[in-house]
């Protein structure tokens, strides 16, 4: 697909009016400035696609609300923020939601001070710690000296309320360096860096990093990047991050509150698995949303939209001739994948075609929260199932204009070096390029 595609070459900047249709291969320079390179997080966007949406549609505003339904790792709500607007995050992952949420809370820069130089200071005693994660498996996943220094530092962490107080201020500034400890499990670990999936490769065998010093190196990283982020922004802005399903009823969690602008990119069909991408990191925190076993996590999966691992028996009477979605192209192509695929057919079509009921379901509750004339720019990428070509794209433009919105414009960018994308070669499909969908509420 993509070799016959024309790009169009902008730096930095995106340009506020594109054609139709039009593809764009954006240069960057740093897509990790300010809080967005805290933690990695599969299918991140680019910064600059919510700094583009801000200024085409809030320009010369301050003090307006955005909404990403779908926020990841947040970095819709901290180029919101940045732009000088209150944003409000919704995600089902627990640690998604506080990745967000650190990344848009202004810290007390005395007190970060203060109690990371303590920290520093008691990892350098070497004390033993009590922290034990919950997993049978766990050296199979690290080493012991890595365990043993992961484990000093998580309950010098715990420690931090009792030593400086039980206070929102002191909550701040340790749920940051739970999520600077989490940013650097990955790299301590035996598990590959780069791959979408948690495993130990045997064939390439890999070199950990030394625990303490990468978390030094981390938390100065941090701390250098949350004073600036803290100076540089407003302090009146409101940050607020649900923890919850954005197919699920969102106006009584927004309580009312009026939107000016959503900006997401929500899950693909059959594409990440974001608790199995970040299995090792849950095993250290996954404590604190009651994630830290895999059954825990396994449990959770279900109520992640695009999610594979299900029951047999969920699908056992599932055909797309007699449950269709009334989308006749969608429709017929869920028929292909059921007929064609003789070995994953039907689970695949069934997975599929759930996807779409749960992303009409999400426009329908949109649709509640958004005022007429609102924008919402949503970016989704086509998939391939079984081999078959699904626009995802156009079949959302189908179902959100069955709810209330009508699209104006569908452009899109060609997607690079982007952590943990997809596996092009894969069964995850020909997903090169990202579209971005601006809808408009009616
Ligand atoms: C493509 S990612 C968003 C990445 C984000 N734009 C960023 O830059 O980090 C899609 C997100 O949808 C979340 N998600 C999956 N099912 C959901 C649901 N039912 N409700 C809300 N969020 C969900 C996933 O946890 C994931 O964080």
């Amino acid at each position: 697909m993509s070799e016959t595609l024309e790009y169009q070459f902008v730096k930095e900047i995106i340009p506020l009016d594109i054609e139709r249709n039009s593809i764009l291969n954006i240069v960057t320079r740093d897509v990790n400035t300010h809080t967005h390179g805290f933690h990695k997080y599969p299918a991140k966007f680019i910064p600059h696609i919510p700094k583009w949406a801000i200024e085409k549609y809030l320009n010369g505003y301050k003090g307006r609300t955005i909404l990403d339904p779908f926020c990841g790792s947040g970095t819709t709500l901290v180029e919101g923020i940045l732009a000088g607007h209150n944003v409000i995050g919704v995600d089902i992952d627990p640690l998604s939601a506080m990745i967000s949420k650190v990344k848009t809370t202004r810290v007390d820069k005395v007190e970060l001070k203060k109690i990371s130089n303590w920290l520093i200071k008691e990892i350098k005693t070497k004390k033993k710690g009590t922290f034990k994660p919950d997993c049978e498996t766990i050296e199979h996943w690290f080493t012991k000296g890595a365990i043993k220094k992961l484990s000093t530092i998580r309950t010098l962490i715990n420690q931090i309320p009792k030593k400086f107080g039980e206070n929102k201020k002191t909550k701040n500034i340790q749920d940051l360096l739970l999520i600077c400890f989490s940013s650097i499990i990955r790299r301590i670990s035996n598990a590959d860096n780069e791959s979408q999936k948690t495993y130990v490769s045997h064939t390439k065998v890999k070199k950990p990093q030394e625990v303490n010093t990468l978390f030094f190196s981390q938390l100065n990283l941090f701390i250098d990047r949350a004073i600036k982020f803290s100076t540089i922004t407003n302090p009146k802005l409101k940050n607020k991050i649900i923890c919850s399903s954005s197919s699920q009823p969102l106006n009584k969690k927004l309580n009312g509150q009026e939107i000016d602008l959503a900006i997401t990119s929500p899950p693909y069909i059959k594409a990440i698995d974001y608790i199995y991408n970040q299995m090792v990191e849950l095993f250290w925190i996954g404590d604190l949303f009651q994630m830290q076993t895999q059954e825990k996590q396994n449990k959770k999966k279900i109520e992640y939209i695009g999610n594979k691992q299900l029951s047999i028996v969920e699908f056992k009477h599932y055909t797309p001739y007699n449950t269709i979605l009334d989308i006749d192209k969608l429709d017929e192509k869920l028929q292909r994948v059921f007929d064609t695929d003789k070995k994953n057919g039907h689970k695949h079509s069934y997975v599929t075609f759930k996807y779409f009921v749960e992303m009409d379901k999400h426009f329908a509750e949109m649709s509640k929260c958004l005022s007429g004339n609102t924008h919402y720019i949503m970016i989704v990428g086509d998939s391939s199932v079984s081999g078959i070509y699904f626009d995802t794209a156009d079949f959302l433009i189908d179902i959100a204009t069955r709810n209330g919105f009508r699209i104006t414009n569908k452009w899109g960018y060609k997607i690079k070096n982007r952590f943990m994308r997809f596996d092009r070669k894969g069964r995850g499909g020909i997903i090169e390029i990202d579209w971005v969908l601006d809808f408009v509420k009616e």
